[in-house]
């Protein structure tokens, strides 16, 4: 991992594969710390739901182009998303969306725009933010970087819990190949694969949970930072 000396971003990035508890485990740091929590995955899916709804084709590059222009994407506290006046925060986990999100998150010029969106946030003060390249790309001068990781079996019986909280059944087999699906397209896109870079910390939440391993990071943070 980065020390403060190296690096000077107020920022703690998580990159991970899907299910592997990185949702919950930013939003556990943030609360702790104080700091606000960034999930660039609503991002990508405010972005494909938009794309779904204007019936733009991902493979249409002009048009994605011209769409995103108008994309009119809004943070507010505790995940809310909206797209212009509307809140879209509970459309976001929608199977629709979770189908084309992989798809959608390779193109270059949606990528470009997101990350001058996520580093805006950084700019507004210290930040916990989670996605696949954030300890890569977006945030590679973060003060700290973890790399949150789980086996894919058990991801997707976390995915099926999801579903289970949400009222939708899902099967577990399916689950799991969808999610292998996603994994391969987000490590092998060219533009900003998910990675995981030297100096993150590597954590597998396979059989520990989401509190223990926020017990783990804060006191990681706060023991550097003499706290
Ligand atoms: O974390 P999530 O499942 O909500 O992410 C949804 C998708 O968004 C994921 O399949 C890959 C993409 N994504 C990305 O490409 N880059 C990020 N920084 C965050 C998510």
């Amino acid at each position: 991992m980065s020390g403060p000396q190296e690096a000077s971003l107020d920022v703690v990035a998580f990159d991970g594969p899907s299910g592997a508890g990185k949702s919950t485990i930013a939003k556990g740091v943030a609360s702790r710390l104080g700091w606000r929590h960034l999930d660039t995955g609503s991002m990508y899916r405010a972005a494909t739901l938009w794309l779904l709804e204007h019936r733009v084709d991902p493979a249409d590059i002009d048009a994605v182009e011209r769409s995103a222009a108008t994309l009119a994407l809004r943070l507010g506290d505790a995940g809310r998303v909206w797209l212009g006046e509307r809140e879209v925060t509970r459309d976001l986990r929608r199977p629709e969306v979770d189908a084309c999100v992989s798809v959608v998150s390779v193109i270059p010029v949606l990528r470009r725009e997101m990350r001058g969106l996520q580093r805006a946030q950084a700019a507004q003060g210290p930040l916990v933010a989670e996605g696949r390249d954030m300890t890569s790309v977006v945030f590679p001068d973060a003060r700290w970087k973890f790399y949150i990781d789980a086996a894919a079996e058990e991801r997707a019986r976390r995915r099926q819990g999801d579903y289970e909280r949400a009222g939708t059944t899902r099967d577990l087999a399916q689950l799991l190949g969808e999610m292998l699906e996603r994994d391969r397209l987000d490590t092998s896109r060219a533009d900003s694969p998910l990675v995981r870079v030297p100096d993150a910390v590597y954590l597998d939440t396979t059989k520990c949970s989401a509190e223990q391993v926020v017990e783990e990071i804060v006191g990681r943070i706060e023991r550097e930072r003499g706290g």
